[in-house]
């Protein structure tokens, strides 16, 4: 046996809905990088998703090539990538779950209704998306499926279609597990709330050093002057030095504590360490960026490792239900 057959098959996938921020690195995407090695790892980019959202089709491809850089950038190795749409047994497996579950269950979907009531069009996609999602997970026998607590719902769907099929047809899906992303806590972003695209207050996670001085410099604080004591807990400049001052953690605390900071320099403290944190990332992602055209090369491995898995699993299936080619 090799190596990897030993290891427990870990899935997730991200929709390409716009650029990565610190949040989403620290609450995410790290997770993914750190735990390739302990898992076989398929991590794929949810263009069809994306589908349900996005409906300008060059915003949907650069979405999707910035969505490959990003995660390249970050560490993934790109035998662990693929795109959702490499896979079109995914769709076609999602059309035989649709047949398995009913609408009312599917109502009962909390995202569908969240989105909704956003204002996105209530598309039969949009409502359809919980099948689409089992169906990639299920196809490749994934044993976890590392998501945001607003996903767990969408895997325990994925557990009971899983389970409606083996028990019609003869047991031929794993049960997978949710991995609730361990919440780093809440990232803040610049005005203090949670750091999200929707808000309008993230720090890039491929910022210019411009722009990551502008954007801290512009964090709001309560107005205690220099000599005042100040609380770290509250603090959204301080909660970033979580992040990224771990070295200056403690001497920055006592300093808090003891009013022997203002918040302009520990601003201009934090500015220094993103700066450092974030270079190496935004150099290896303009590496790589130069060879955009061919990024989907890049990542050859991952879609023909995803491919084959696939394409054994939908045989089964096709021949447990009936389905002649
Ligand atoms: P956004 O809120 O910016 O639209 P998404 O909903 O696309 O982000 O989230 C993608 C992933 O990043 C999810 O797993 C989510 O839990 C994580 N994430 C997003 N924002 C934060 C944050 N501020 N702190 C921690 N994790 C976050
Ligand atoms: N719905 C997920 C999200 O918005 C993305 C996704 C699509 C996914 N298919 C998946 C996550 C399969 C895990 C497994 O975050």
């Amino acid at each position: 046996m090799t190596d990897s057959e030993n290891k427990k098959i870990l899935l997730s996938g991200i929709q390409p809905s716009g650029t990565l921020h610190v949040g989403n690195y620290f609450g995410a995407m790290r997770r993914f990088v750190e735990l390739q090695e302990e898992f076989e790892s398929l991590i794929f980019i949810a263009n069809y998703h994306a589908l349900t959202s996005v409906s300008d089709s060059d915003m949907l491809i650069k979405n999707t090539q910035d969505a490959i850089l990003d995660h390249l950038a970050i560490g993934l190795k790109p035998e662990t990538l693929f795109l959702q749409s490499d896979i079109p047994e995914v769709t076609e497996l999602a059309w035989i779950f649709n047949t398995l579950i009913t609408v009312p269950y599917l109502s009962r979907a909390v995202a569908y209704k969240e989105k909704v009531d956003k204002g996105l069009e209530a598309t039969v996609g949009l409502f359809d998306y919980p099948v689409l999602m089992a169906a990639d997970i299920l196809i490749m026998d994934a044993d976890i499926v590392p998501v945001g607590q607003d996903q767990k719902q969408h895997v325990e769907i994925a557990r009971d279609i899983a389970e409606k099929f083996n028990n019609r047809y003869g047991e031929l899906f794993n049960i997978p597990k949710a991995h609730i992303l361990r919440e780093v806590s809440t990232v803040p972003g610049i005005d203090g709330q949670k750091m999200s695209k929707s808000y309008g207050n993230t720090i890039p996670l491929f910022s210019t050093d411009e722009d990551i001085k502008k954007l801290v410099m512009s964090i709001i604080t309560d107005s205690k002057g220099e000599s005042e004591t100040k609380d770290p807990e509250t603090d959204t400049v301080f909660a970033l030095h979580r992040l990224f001052s771990e070295e200056q953690l403690s001497e920055l605390k006592i300093r808090y504590e003891k009013g022997q900071i203002g918040y302009k320099e520990s601003k201009e403290i934090l500015v220094e360490n993103i700066k450092t944190f974030i270079a190496p990332l935004r150099d290896k992602r303009e590496n790589i960026a130069k060879d955009k055209d061919n990024i989907l090369d890049v990542i050859k491995v991952g879609r023909e490792r995803a491919q084959e898995r696939a394409r054994a699993k939908m045989k089964k299936v096709r021949e447990a239900v009936g389905i002649m080619l």
